[in-house]
Parts: structure tokens; sequence; C-alpha cells
């Protein structure tokens, strides 16, 4: 029978319950990250180095687990990164993860590889939205995608600095996976064991990048392997003159995605960004590299207050972020933690998603003997 939606407590079971629904190509696309994947467990297994010390009897009836990122205001200090492709992972796609989002008046970001268009996102989902940037070759789609975004009146914009290439995602040329998916031999038999997805996929609104096709000669439902499609339709020259224009015509709240020194947070405050992501993508580039965790600390230290540091990836649990916060984040946020849920049940799930985070937060402050997120500090952690 296996794990239902209403067995899903934690970050574990979406994971068992989307790697049933979902053909195996799309479940490792999603599941899966660079190289040996060390960087990946890391992004996780780094919260584990350290422990939260409580204080008691504090009065907890009510806990304020509001912050503000880049200006703006939101009920809980986790929120759902730009992920590419989703309506191949359930058929309402960013409409299901906005809905949820906005019900929980939490940020969640479209990627530039996003299967619902911008005015469309910008029209129904009233909760704050960013925009994730990839820096393309063709300059008409570029600087186009951030003027449709200041149109459409998307509240900011982030750009992806760590995927310059494509990192080598070995499960992705185990399985063939392509964007669209295309039938493989190898992959033929998990398309036919999954009916439900693959009458969807059929069936409903046709795939598309809906925010690239008119940029690509052969139209965005020609399959192509989404490393290939960054080594060919990304540009590899863009610096910090590059970012520091882009921030320029986007005039909305800019964040950096990507930024792992201490140098370059430094550099993200000289050009006026107002927020970093801390993130390696989600292991999913430069295996080996550091976990956001791991540098944190390193980060805030460098950038004080002067930008606001959001902590991306391997955050699976409320007490995850109150670590990340207790160091100096402004809020944290990630990507399987909610895709997983979309894969498995839609809109539903991803609501199921945020509100187990948001029970664990809420639990996890009064334990703490805490009762606004302001109050988390370095007092409150210790190292091994
Ligand atoms: C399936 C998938 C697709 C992603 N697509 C994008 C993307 O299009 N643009 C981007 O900047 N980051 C993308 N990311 C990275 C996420 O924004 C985020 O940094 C990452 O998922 C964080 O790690 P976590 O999954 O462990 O939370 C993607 C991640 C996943 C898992």
């Amino acid at each position: 029978m296996g794990v239902t939606l209403a067995d899903c407590y934690n970050t574990a079971q979406f994971r068992k319950l989307a790697k049933r629904r979902l053909p195996s190509p799309i479940f490792h696309y999603i599941d899966g990250a660079a190289d040996d994947e060390v960087t990946y467990r890391r992004n996780t297994q780094a919260y584990e180095d350290c422990d939260l010390v409580p204080n008691v009897l504090a009065g907890v009836e009510t806990i304020d687990l509001s912050t503000t990122v880049m200006g703006l205001p939101i009920d809980m200090p986790m929120f759902l990164s730009p992920t590419a492709l989703q309506r191949l992972f359930h058929h309402d796609g960013e409409r299901a993860v906005g809905r949820a989002a906005e019900a929980f008046n939490t940020l969640f970001g479209i990627s530039s590889l996003a299967t619902v268009s911008i005015e469309e996102v910008a029209e129904t989902i009233r909760s704050p939205k960013i925009f994730q940037l990839y820096y393309h070759k063709d300059k008409a789609l570029t600087w186009g995608m951030i003027d449709r975004c200041k149109a459409a009146g998307f509240d900011a914009l982030a750009l992806t600095v760590d995927t310059i290439v494509g990192g080598n995602r070995e499960r992705d040329l185990w399985t063939g996976f392509t964007s669209p998916p295309k039938l493989t031999p190898s992959s033929l038999w998990s398309f036919a064991t999954h009916p439900s997805w693959t009458l969807n996929y059929l069936l409903r609104e046709p795939f598309e990048l809906s925010n690239l096709k008119s940029h690509i000669a052969e139209g965005s439902n020609v399959s192509i392997s989404v490393s290939d499609y960054f080594s060919t339709m990304l540009d590899q020259s863009m610096d910090w003159d590059v970012a520091a224009e882009i921030r320029g015509r986007g005039g909305k709240p800019f964040c950096l995605k990507g930024v792992m020194s201490g140098a370059d947070a430094k550099k993200a405050v000289e050009i006026g960004a107002d927020a970093i992501m801390v993130s390696n993508h989600g292991g999913r580039q430069l295996d080996g590299s550091r976990a956001p965790f791991d540098q944190l600390t390193e980060i805030v230290d460098a950038v004080g207050s002067d930008i606001d540091v959001i902590c991306d990836g391997g955050i699976q649990r409320g007490t995850h972020v109150l670590k990340a916060l207790s160091i100096g984040a402004k809020a944290c946020s990630g990507g399987r933690w909610y895709l997983y849920a979309l894969a498995g049940a839609g809109s539903d799930g991803v609501k199921r998603a945020l509100t187990n985070m948001h029970s664990e937060l809420v639990r996890d402050m009064k334990l703490m003997g805490l009762r606004s997120v302001g109050e988390l500090s370095r007092q409150n952690l210790r190292f091994r």
C-alpha cells in the first residue's frame, strides 16, 4: 500500500510519496545532485553539528514567527525557493505552489524555467513573489524577463550565480532525463507503470517553459538535458558589473542566489543587493563545496546587518530553521522539502508540508522558551 498524504509528518515521508507517484527519471531529477552527492548530504547533516540550548519559564502562549526579507513582511521564516519545471512534478505546478505559499503568507519563487507565465503568477498570487533570473546569452530574453517582472508587479528579483555551467548530475545521465521527458527504452517501463502521472502529462495542458518559449527557435517543448540547456543558453561572461546592471534594471529588491564566500557577500553589499541566498543549489552544482549552514557564521560576520542573509538548502525540520536564524540568517528557504510534497499531492501536499513546518516552528520556539524569532541568537546555540 505504501505511504499516503495522511502519513506525511516529515520530508522523508513526502519523499517516499513522491517516489511512488513519479516515473523514475522525474523523481531522480528532483532527488539527485552532482557527482557523488557529498555536498547534498552535508547540506542537511551540517545541522547536526550543533545543538540548541533552551530556556524555560518564559510564558510562551503566543509565538511570533514573522520576519522581513528584502523589506517584504512574511508570516514565517521558511520559504519556497524557485525551482524549474514544476508542471512535470504535478500538473498544477507553480499554481499549486503559489496557492500554498499564499495561504501561509510566505515568499515563493518561480524559476526562469517555470512552466507558468510571470503574468499569470503575478495576477493570481497575492503574497510576496520572487522571480529567479538566469542570465541568458540572448539579451532580448534576459532583459525581457526583467521588464515583464517589473510590469507584472513581482516583488523581488533573484539572480542565480552558481550555475555558470550545469552540474554533473549523474542520476539524470543514468535515467536519460530531459525536459520535456522523452521515452527511451529504459524509461518506458517507468512511464508505463505510473499511468496516472503519464495520463496527466499527456492529456492536460501541454508542457512549455512559459517565459522562454518565444525566444527558443525550436520551441520549449523540444527535449534537452538541463545540463546542455545551461551550457548552451547561459552567458558564462556574467560578472559583478553584469550583476550590478541587472540590479539597476530590475528596480526592485534584488538578491544574489548562490553566494558562498564572505568576500562575495561583501561585494554583494557593494553593488547594492538587498539579500543573498547562501546556497550551493541543493548540492546540484559543485560537489565537494561547503554546506550553506557551515558557511553561515563566516558570511554573517562578514556583512553584519548590511544585507539580509538567507540560508538555503538541506532544511527539513523547524529546528534547522531555528539554528540558522540563531546564527543570524533573516530567513531560510529550500526546494526539495516542498517539491516532494508537490509531486506527492499537488497543492494539498505543499500546504501539508507548510503546515508541518509551521507547527514544528511554533512548538520548537515554545520549547526554546522564546516568543519571537527575533529573540534567537548565538547564545542559544552550541557547536559540539
Ligand atoms: C528540482 C529542482 C529544480 C531547481 N531549479 C532551480 C532553478 O531553476 N533555479 C534556481 O536558481 N535554483 C533551482 N533549484 C535550487 C533551489 O532553488 C534551491 O537552491 C535548492 O533546492 C535548495 O536545496 P534543498 O532542495 O536541499 O532545499 C532547483 C532545485 C531542485 C531540487
